[in-house]
C-alpha cells in the first residue's frame, strides 16, 4: 500500500530514502531548508554523488522537493533525516533535530495519525524526547492528532547508499506502539519482500537473502546505531594495528586479512589496513558513544582504543614520507583522492584533509586529483593550501612523491609508467592498500603501502 512520506533534511540519508521509498510508491515530500538543494533537485538534478541515485532520481516520479514542511493530515510517516554534528564535548548536538521536530508538529492537523521516525543517529533517549517536543508543541496549538515517535536508524554507507537502502541486511524499528510498528512494516514491505523490480543502475545482487525486520524498543535501536558504527570503526583499527606490527615483523597484512577474513566467525569486510577510517559517521558516534558512557562513569576502552589507533594512523602516513623524503620542506606531494572513501564527494573528516594541513604545515607544497569531490572542496575549504589538477598525469608533474588517499577504484588502473615520467621522485605511497605492488614498480616507481 502507498503510504504519504514527509522526510525532513534531504542530504545523503534523506534524499536516498526518499527517491528509494518514491521508487517503490510511496507519495514522498523530501523537505529541505536549503534552498539550493531543493531547487538543484526540482531540475533533476542530484546534489550527491552516489552511484544509481541519477538514474533512481530520473524514476522515482512521486518525489517532491520543498523548502516546507507539508500540512500533515491524514495516516503518514514523517521522518527526521538531519544531521546531527558532535559538540565540543563528544555529545551529539541535537538543535537540528529539535528544531526539525518544533517545525513538523507545526504542520499536523486535527485528526491526524502519524508515525514520526528518527532517522538521523540519535543519543539514547531520543525517541522520548522528540516525543515530548511534538506533544507540548501541539498541546499549545490545541491540535489533536495521533502521533507515535519510533527509533528506526540508517545503516546506509555512502558510496553504496542506493544499493543499502534498496537492499538492507535488516531493517531495525524501535518502537512502543504497535501502530508505529505496523505502518513502518508496510512502509519498509516492498524491501522486506523485494517485490519490486530492480532500478537501473542498482541491480538486485544474486542470491540476496531476504532482509530480517527486528522489532524493538526504541532504546535498543537507538544504541544498536552506535554499537553498529563502534563495532566497523574498531575493526579497521584492529587490522590498522596489526599493520604497524605486520611492517615491524616483515608480515603483509593483506594476506594476513585475506587468511583471518575467512573465518566465517571474523568476516572479510572492514579489515582493510589503510589510512583509517573518515567520514561523518564513525568520528562523531564514536565520539557520543564515549561522551554518553561518561555520563554513566563507564570507562569503554575498546572504543576509545579504536578512536586513538585511527588518530595516529593518519600521523603514520606523514611519517613514512618522512622517513622516505627525510624533509618535506620545500617537495611537492600529489595527494590521489580528496573524498573520505571511493564513489562519494563527501568530504566530511576525510583523512585527505589531515594529511593536506599536516604536509603543509610541515612546508611541502600539496596538490591534490579526486574525480569528483573537488567542486565540494573549492567550496567548503576555499582557504585549503593545495594546487587543484584537473587529471592524474597533471597531478604527477613535479612531484617528489604521490600518496593514494581515496580508495576510488579507478586509481587501480593508472598509467604508472606515464606517471612516473611526469614525476620529480619515485616514491608512490599506496594508503589504501590498493595497488598491486608489482605494477606500481615495473613503472619504476619505489612503492610503499600500509603493513605490508
Ligand atoms: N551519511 C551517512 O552515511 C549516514 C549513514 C547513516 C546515518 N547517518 C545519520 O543520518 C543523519 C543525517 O546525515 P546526512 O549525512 O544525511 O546529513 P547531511 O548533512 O547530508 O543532511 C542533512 C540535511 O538536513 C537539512 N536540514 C537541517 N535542518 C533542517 C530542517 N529543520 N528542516 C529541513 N531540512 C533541514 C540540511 O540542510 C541538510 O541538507 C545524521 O544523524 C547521520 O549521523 C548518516
Amino acid at each position: 500500500m502507498s503510504l504519504n512520506v514527509t522526510i525532513v533534511g534531504t542530504g545523503y540519508v534523506g534524499l536516498t530514502t526518499g527517491v528509494s521509498l518514491a521508487y517503490l510508491g510511496h507519495h514522498v515530500t523530501c523537505v529541505d531548508k536549503n534552498a539550493s538543494i531543493v531547487e538543484r533537485l526540482q531540475r533533476g538534478e542530484p546534489t550527491i554523488h552516489e552511484p544509481g541515485l541519477a538514474e533512481l532520481l530520473t524514476a522515482s516520479t512521486l518525489a517532491r522537493y520543498t523548502t516546507e514542511i507539508p500540512e500533515l493530515h491524514g495516516d503518514g510517516v514523517v521522518m527526521i533525516a538531519v544531521g546531527t554534528p558532535s559538540k565540543s564535548n563528544g555529545d551529539a548536538d541535537l538543535q537540528y533535530v529539535d528544531a526539525a521536530a518544533r517545525e513538523l508538529a507545526d504542520r499536523i492537523v486535527d485528526g491526524a495519525r502519524l508515525v514520526v521516525v528518527n532517522k538521523s543517529t540519535v543519543p539514547i533517549g531520543s525517541a522520548r524526547h522528540v516525543d515530548g517536543i511534538i506533544r507540548r508543541q501541539l498541546q499549545s496549538r490545541g491540535v489533536d492528532a495521533e502521533v507515535h515517535v519510533a527509533s528506526n536508524p540508517e545503516f546506509l554507507a555512502e558510496g553504496r547508499a542506493v544499493h543499502d537502502t534498496l537492499y538492507p541486511d535488516r531493517v531495525v524499528i524501535g518502537a512502543e506502539e504497535p501502530f508505529a510498528v505496523g505502518m513502518l512494516r508496510e512502509l519498509y514491505a516492498p524491501i522486506l519482500e523485494q517485490v519490486f523490480e530492480a532500478p537501473v543502475g542498482s541491480p538486485r545482487p544474486e542470491n540476496l537473502e531476504l532482509p530480517s525486520l527486528i522489532t524493538t524498543t526504541p532504546t535498543s535501536a537507538e544504541l544498536t546505531k552506535y554499537a553498529a558504527n563502534a563495532f566497523l570503526a574498531t575493526k579497521i583499527s584492529f587490522i590498522n594495528e596489526f599493520a604497524g606490527l605486520a611492517e615491524r615483523v616483515g608480515a603483509d597484512i593483506t594476506e594476513v586479512a585475506r587468511a583471518i577474513g575467512l573465518d566465517s566467525r571474523i568476516g572479510s569486510k572492514f579489515l582493510h589496513a589503510g589510512i583509517g577510517w573518515g567520514g561523518s559517521c564513525f568520528g562523531k558516534d564514536t565520539r557520543a558513544i564515549l561522551a554518553l558512557a561518561g555520563n554513566y562513569d563507564f570507562p569503554m576502552s575498546v572504543v576509545e582504543a579504536a578512536v586513538a589507533v585511527n588518530r595516529r594512523q593518519r600521523q603514520f602516513v606523514v611519517e613514512k614520507l618522512q622517513r622516505e623524503l627525510k624533509v618535506l620542506r620545500g617537495t611537492t606531494i600529489g595527494l590521489l583522492g580528496l573524498a573520505f572513501k571511493g564513489n562519494t564527494d563527501d568530504l566530511r573528516d576525510s583523512p585527505a584533509l589531515t594529511l593536506v594541513s599536516a604536509l603543509s604545515e610541515l612546508g611541502a607544497v600539496v596538490r591534490v586529483h579526486d574525480p569528483v569531490a573537488m567542486p565540494n572542496a573549492r567550496r567548503l575549504h576555499p582557504d585549503m593550501p593545495v594546487e587543484y589538477c584537473d587529471d592524474e598525469a597533471g597531478l604527477a608533474a613535479g612531484c617528489d612523491a604521490l600518496v593514494v588517499v581515496t580508495d576510488w577504484p579507478q586509481y587501480r588502473h593508472l598509467d604508472f609508467a606515464a606517471l612516473r615520467e611526469r614525476m620529480k621522485g619515485d616514491v608512490l605511497l599506496d594508503a589504501r592498500n590498493l595497488l598491486t605492488r608489482s605494477n606500481v614498480e615495473a613503472a619504476g616507481l619505489r612503492y610503499m603501502g600500509i603493513g605490508r
